[in-house]
């Protein structure tokens, strides 16, 4: 072998072990972080409180580290349907509020609309509001995020 097919190789060996690593670091960054959180669920409420039609606005704590979370979400009964949606905007992630009167969440920041299911119906949020994990077990109303 002389000493140009020996650079030759060098050099090939050379990208070959950068482009592993940098496949690795690529794997590293893409992979999707919420696939190794697992869903925690909080109580939120007693059963017999479930809103028979509407919404209902439930708070609720976690701990995380030292900081003490207070969250909120919204328990909807919709034609018969039961759900529980974030109040976080799509737009910018400001928190929307419920508005009654005209059966819409609102997003006091720049005007966007929801309609009772979450469906955006004005302003600029790009997505629908999330619904969030919501189970009824043992009478009680239980909400989950992935932590
Ligand atoms: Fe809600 Fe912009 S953050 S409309």
């Amino acid at each position: 072998m002389d000493r140009r097919e020996l650079l030759k190789k060098a050099i090939k060996t050379f990208f070959i072990i950068i482009s592993m690593i940098s496949s690795f670091i690529l794997i590293i960054f893409l992979y999707p972080r919420n696939l190794k959180k697992k869903i925690v669920y909080f109580e939120v409420l007693k059963e017999k409180d479930i809103p028979k039609k509407g919404v209902k606005i439930v708070t609720f704590s976690y701990q995380k580290g030292k900081r003490n979370i207070k969250m909120k979400a919204f328990i909807v009964n919709h034609n018969g349907e039961l759900f529980a949606l974030s109040p976080v905007c799509t737009h910018l992630g400001c928190f929307v509020n419920w508005h009654s009167i005209n059966q819409q969440f609102i997003c006091p920041c720049h005007g966007g609309k929801y309609d009772i299911t979450g469906n955006v119906i004005g302003g600029p949020p790009p997505a629908p509001l999330t619904r969030l994990a919501f189970k009824i077990e043992n009478s009680k109303v239980y909400i989950g995020l992935k932590l």
